[in-house]
């Protein structure tokens, strides 16, 4: 797949920005951010978030507030495309459903539906939950007491003329493509359960709203040919993924490669979303090209300090609070622990302070951002800040008859007794292949939207040039230089492998710290060029590789050690 296209779901813009939609378009971004890396080429990648305008709620709050629900929307949908540019989003375009670029084209797919039959004017009777703005089916109701499981406000029972949708004549062919395509709903965890609910039969679901004098129902897109009803907004919604795509300069990026969602909305996302997009395909040849996605992807959520978050607690990690911790630790640090430690693959995350502060320590200041101060500092003070000559493969073994760059390093040990670690002695390190093999894991681990392993190869690339240094020991190494003529090009040797190393590592680690590995690229004077993928940019010793002779500039250490006694930050204003 040379195009990639990555969509988030669309906010509601009633909410106030929190972690879990920040967290979610910083996932998108880092994925979007790889791919463009991978490709080396921007243009084929499209990255789409953007805000669900059309609930109710918007009403409501509008009124509360003395606006009308279009200013009110504007508001916040302000804010929302704020917080994501505050988190260093690269999304190409952000959507709003009030746009009449999204509702004329809601408009011309319902038509098409209706003409072709799979949108079918009935009436529905059902258990409504008021607050999520959806029906509850019978069972549900009964299991959850007739009361809503989000707000525990009783559900209320409401019979309306309405539209459907013959989702009930898409069970074969959805169940059958699920199962034959295992990436299609991920992790797997997520394609058993919605498997399980697609077997036990579905049901025509209703997709619109009926519009009366209540000013809250007059908010949403009309039915063709139909004032008295309006577009279902979760309907609304779920076409922006194609709506943002839908114009010829862009149509090549449909079908979508990952729709990134979180668990709640799976089942719109995996069962309702593909039968509307079959549905569509089937209704005229204009729609031939509306393919299904690639991948729908369903993570996990983020608790709070070991707690659920929810309204009624109170206890949501706002935006302003991820802005606190951006401040303090940089707003990279913040986007790798969301990208290492969220809920991506399943299982719920915590974000506690405590464990932040560890993966900051761990991964960034003692990790990443000491080896790269380790290294620069040494070639600043042993080859006065110039990238050294490398005139080695970057295979570090042991040679029978000695005098290898590592053989020297260990022998300058051995005077100094200062011997290599125990169990170490006779250790081979091989750069070229030990950084193909984590650069083509960490491409495969993206494919498969696998964030976290994907990311830890930076640290295993940090770990192995770390384990070299204290192998080799290049300080004591240096010591010999006055007295030993092969010291000083054996440590050129050594340290050209680790920084090489390193500028490879920060090009995995790019995507996700954009900013940091930015200054040190302005530092090491190895910028990525531009329009060259991945593959070649990181070849060790490759033409994309550090210059001898080219400057580096020690800088600032990348992330100052965080003291975990220090209280957490505060919201940020
Ligand atoms: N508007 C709908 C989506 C329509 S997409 C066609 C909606 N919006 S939402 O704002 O309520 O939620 C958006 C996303 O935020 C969902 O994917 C949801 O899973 C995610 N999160 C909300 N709280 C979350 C956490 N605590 N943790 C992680 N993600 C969470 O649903």
């Amino acid at each position: 797949m040379n195009q990639y296209y990555i969509t988030t779901p669309i906010y509601y813009v009633n909410d106030r920005p929190h972690i879990g939609h920040c967290y979610t378009t910083v996932v998108a971004d880092v994925a979007a951010r790889f791919q463009r890396m991978v490709r080396g080429h921007d243009a084929d990648v499209f990255f789409l978030t953007g805000t669900d305008e059309h609930a109710d709620k918007v009403v409501t709050s509008a009124a509360e507030n003395k606006v009308t629900p279009q200013e009110w929307a504007d508001r916040n949908a302000a804010e929302f495309r704020r917080a994501f540019g505050a988190c260093n989003g690269s999304f190409n375009d952000f959507i709003r459903t009030t746009e009449s670029r999204h509702k004329d084209r809601v408009i011309e797919y319902i038509t098409s539906l209706l003409k072709s039959g799979d949108i079918y004017r009935g009436q529905y009777t059902g258990w409504y939950d008021q607050g999520q703005e959806e029906y509850v089916t019978e069972n549900a109701a009964r299991e959850a007491d007739f009361k809503s499981t989000i707000s525990g406000k009783p559900l209320v029972k409401r019979t309306e003329d309405c539209y459907f949708f013959k989702l009930s004549k898409y069970q074969d062919a959805l169940q059958k493509h699920i199962e034959a395509h295992p990436a299609f709903v991920s992790p797997s965890s997520r394609q058993a359960e919605i498997l399980g609910r697609i077997r036990a039969g579905l049901n025509d679901v209703p997709i619109s709203r009926p519009v009366t004098s209540d000013p809250a129902t007059q908010w949403g897109i009309r039915v063709p040919g139909d004032d008295a009803n309006r577009v279902y907004v979760w309907i609304d919604a779920l076409f922006n993924y194609l709506s943002g795509v839908d114009a010829p300069e862009r149509r090549t990026f449909w079908p979508a490669a990952v729709h990134l969602i979180g668990k709640d909305i799976l089942w719109f996302h995996a069962a309702i979303w593909p039968a509307l997009l079959m549905a569509l395909r089937a209704s005229s040849p204009a729609y031939d090209w509306v393919k299904l996605p690639h991948t729908i992807f369903g993570h996990g959520w983020w608790i709070s300090e070991g707690m659920k978050m929810s309204k009624s607690l109170g206890n949501f990690i706002s935006f302003e609070r991820l802005m606190g911790y951006a401040d303090r630790y940089s707003l990279d640090a913040v986007r790798w622990f969301l990208a290492t430690q969220g809920p991506l693959s399943g299982a719920d995350a915590d974000f506690a302070h405590a464990k932040f502060i560890e993966t900051y320590n761990a991964e960034l200041a003692n990790g990443l951002g000491n080896c790269t101060s380790r290294v620069s500092n040494m070639i600043d003070k042993y080859f006065g800040g110039v990238v050294p000559e490398n005139a080695h493969d970057g295979e570090f073994a042991p040679q029978p008859g000695g005098g290898s760059p590592i053989d020297l390093a260990l022998a300058a040990r051995a005077a100094a007794k200062n011997p290599a670690p125990a169990g170490a002695e006779g250790r081979a390190f091989h750069f070229p292949e030990t950084i193909a093999f984590h650069v083509k894991r960490a491409i495969e681990d993206q494919a498969a939207f696998d964030m976290s392993a994907s990311l830890m190869h930076v640290t295993e690339i940090v770990r192995f040039v770390d384990d070299f240094i204290s192998h080799t020991a290049p300080f004591t190494l240096a010591k010999t230089m006055n007295a030993n003529p092969d010291a000083k090009p054996a440590l050129a040797a050594i340290l050209f492998a680790c920084a090489e190393a390193l500028r490879v590592a920060s090009l995995l680690a790019s995507p996700a710290m954009p900013t940091k590995m930015a200054h040190l690229w302005r530092d090491w004077n190895c910028a990525p060029a531009a329009g060259v993928a991945l593959v070649e940019l990181a070849r060790y010793a490759g033409d994309h590789s550090l210059k001898a002779g080219q400057k580096l500039v020690k800088g600032e250490p990348l992330f100052m050690r965080a003291d975990p006694a220090e209280a957490p930050p505060a919201e940020k204003a």
